[in-house]
């Protein structure tokens, strides 16, 4: 079992929009099957993500991840939560339920960047796959610094798509940490580390 991320991310750096939606749904061409999604999605069998990412699914026009089992981090379950949905406040615990519900396919960590933060710090983030997107969008969540600054990232692939965005892949490797002294990420406020 991997644990997959992938963030869409606009080429100013936002991964969400100023109004908090994925940066994804800003771009026109957003679609299910569009920007590589089913490629990605082949060979994983659950969803793994926050509770704030996961929320909106429960007033979309369609549940988003039909195919897949679906765990979510949070302190509470969300009123409405389909009863086949995994939750649970502990994210150590949640990776062992992970497991130990696991059947050989890969995980595909939605996010938001809090939730990816949280279990690579478990040690528990495989990949980390970045869609840069034909975009400006101006403000927004950016994907640091809530994913720590030493992340250790090891390019594995790249590639075009139809849509105008460039798929970035990365495998995450604690033994690739940048050790540059320039990279300082005490400046963030206790408010916004990830606890
Ligand atoms: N660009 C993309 O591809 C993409 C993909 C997915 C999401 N997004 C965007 O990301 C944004 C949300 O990201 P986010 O990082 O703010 O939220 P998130 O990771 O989706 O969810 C955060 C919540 O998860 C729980 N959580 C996270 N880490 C935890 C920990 N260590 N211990 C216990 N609980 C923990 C907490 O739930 P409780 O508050 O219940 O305790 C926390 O409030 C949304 O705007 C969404 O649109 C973008």
């Amino acid at each position: 079992m991997r644990i997959r991320a992938r963030m869409a991310i606009s080429a100013d750096g936002y991964v969400t929009t100023p109004s908090g939606w994925p940066s994804l749904a800003a771009d026109p061409s957003f679609a299910r099957d569009s920007h590589g999604i089913p490629e990605f999605l082949d060979g994983c069998e659950a969803a793994l993500m926050g509770r704030t990412t996961f929320e909106p699914a429960l007033t979309n026009e369609w549940w988003p991840w039909p195919n897949l089992e679906v765990f979510v981090l949070g302190s509470h379950r969300p009123a409405g939560t389909p009863d086949h949905v995994v939750t649970d406040p502990d994210p150590a615990r949640l990776l062992d339920r992970l497991r130990a519900a696991n059947r050989g396919g890969d995980v595909h960590l939605v996010g938001g960047p809090r939730t990816i933060e949280t279990f690579r710090a478990l040690g528990a983030l495989d990949e980390l796959h970045l869609l840069v997107l034909p975009l400006l969008i101006g403000g927004g969540m950016r994907l640091t610094p809530w994913l720590s600054v030493h992340t250790g990232l090891v390019l594995q692939r790249q590639r075009a798509l139809p849509e105008g965005s460039v798929e970035i892949v990365y495998a995450v490797d604690e033994d690739a940490r940048p050790a540059s002294p320039a990279l300082d990420e005490n400046w963030l406020p206790a408010s916004q580390r990830v606890r």
